[in-house]
């Protein structure tokens, strides 16, 4: 089987090796990809925001799957491109990615569905934010309608910063502050079926503590020795198996991955958000943890042939740790050379970096994902610090307290 994978992060990166270990794929093609994907694809350069450069690359190399990892493209409607020639893909058409999209329509499929999350107001004007603020109170939660690369969600006691950020938008969802530990928790399906996957849960904020800003994840772990022993099955039934029932009986039915961001709140699960492709960096601890072949894997769903398949999961334990740019996320600094180890104890994926003269340099606020895999949290922790430490990079930095509370069994 020949792929095309489209995308350049960690993401892809973890992507491309889960896809390349499965001996049915035959040819792994990558665009834009990165430095450190080269080593394992041939890469194609790309505009991921072009729909019809991405149908036309798979048409060019006739591949028999195109795998889109990235949101934009995804909610561009590249995927409907694509299957317009007859290629498999896995990736929601432009419809089903209005999940991810919007998400006033998000809700508005959620309270179709029956599937639990946060009470919630859209509002276009003045007096309906207030209102909506008024009704919930603080802390007030207050959402873009729209993609916003991470920056679309403010969470604040702060009246008037909530007022602002919503009159700041065109469109915006005001909901219920949910409190309770949020996991990540990603289903694969050929638009009838949905594999549920093991849940990870991810470290947004940027620095140790949960403090800084909010950014697209410095670290992530899997599983989680804290979560009830029926959260799989209670996303499954409660979530997953909903969303894509009621999006088949729309006639915009979901195939690709869909990621549901859960709070696990004092009255059950509660859905705070969902998005139409794989989280970074949760991918970089699920992949390695995954022992279902996956190019197989992703052309059955593709193809509308889940039923019956099952996914197998390591009992080992993965934790990956982002080094990111100085600055992240609001301004960071690249252009810095990047040092790797010769060996190390962990798997390094790229995720912004470059080649630029024969050298090595970061080129995004998420450089480098480093993940370790062991028998526990602690010693996949272990492996991925070390591994991490034998990296020189100036003008970076890394949260140290990624899966540390799990792994002494908070
Ligand atoms: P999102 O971009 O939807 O993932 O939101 C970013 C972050 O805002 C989430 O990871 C949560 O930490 C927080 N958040 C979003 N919605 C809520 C909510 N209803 N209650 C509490 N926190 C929320
Ligand atoms: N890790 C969060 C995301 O991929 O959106």
């Amino acid at each position: 089987m020949k792929i095309l994978l489209v995308g350049s992060g960690g993401r892809e990166h973890a992507l491309a090796l889960g896809l390349r270990a499965d001996s049915a794929c035959t040819e792994l093609h990558v665009a834009p990809g990165n430095p450190g994907i080269a080593e394992i694809a041939t890469l194609h350069p790309l505009d991921v925001t072009d729909n019809s450069a991405i149908a036309a690359l798979a048409q060019s190399l006739s591949v028999d799957l195109v795998v889109i990892g990235p949101e934009i493209p995804l909610v561009n409607g590249a995927a409907d491109s694509i299957r317009a020639l007859g290629i498999p893909v896995f990736g929601p058409s432009k419809a089903a990615a209005q999940l991810e999209g919007s998400k006033d329509f998000a809700k508005g499929v959620m309270l179709d569905a029956g599937v639990p999350t946060a009470h919630s107001f859209t509002c276009t004007s003045q007096s309906e934010i207030e209102k909506a603020l008024d009704t919930f109170g603080a802390p007030y939660v207050v959402k873009d309608d729209g993609l916003a690369a991470g920056k679309g969600v403010v969470v604040t006691d702060d009246r008037e910063a909530a007022l602002n950020h919503a009159l700041a938008c065109n469109r915006v969802v005001i909901e219920e502050y949910l409190d309770g530990p949020e996991i990540s928790l990603f289903g694969i399906s050929d638009g009838r079926n949905i594999l549920a996957m093991e849940p990870a849960q991810d470290f947004k904020r940027a620095l140790d503590g949960d403090l800084g800003t909010n950014t697209g994840g410095m670290g992530a772990y899997s599983p989680l020795p804290w979560a009830p022993e029926d959260i799989v099955e209670m996303t499954y039934e409660n979530v997953l198996a909903p969303m894509i029932a009621e999006m088949a009986a729309r006639g915009t039915p979901f195939v690709g991955l869909l990621y549901a961001g859960l709070a696990l709140t004092k009255n059950g699960i509660r859905v705070i958000e969902f998005n139409a492709r794989f989280g970074d960096p949760e991918t970089q601890v699920l992949i390695p943890r995954l022992k279902t072949p996956l190019a197989t894997l992703l052309y059955s769903a593709a193809t509308d042939n889940l039923d019956d398949k099952v996914l197998n999961w390591s009992p080992e334990s993965a934790v990956t740790v982002v080094l990111a740019s100085a600055g992240y996320p609001e301004s960071p600094i690249f252009g810095n050379e990047v040092s790797l180890p010769t060996s190390s104890a962990a798997t390094i994926y790229h995720s912004g970096t470059a080649q630029s003269e024969g050298r090595l340099i970061s080129k995004g606020g998420r450089v480098l994902t480093v993940t370790g895999i062991g028998e526990n949290l602690s010693s996949a922790r272990a492996k991925a610090y070390a591994t991490i430490k034998g990296i020189t990079l100036e003008n970076s930095f890394y949260r140290t307290d990624i899966a540390l509370a799990a792994s002494k069994g908070k």
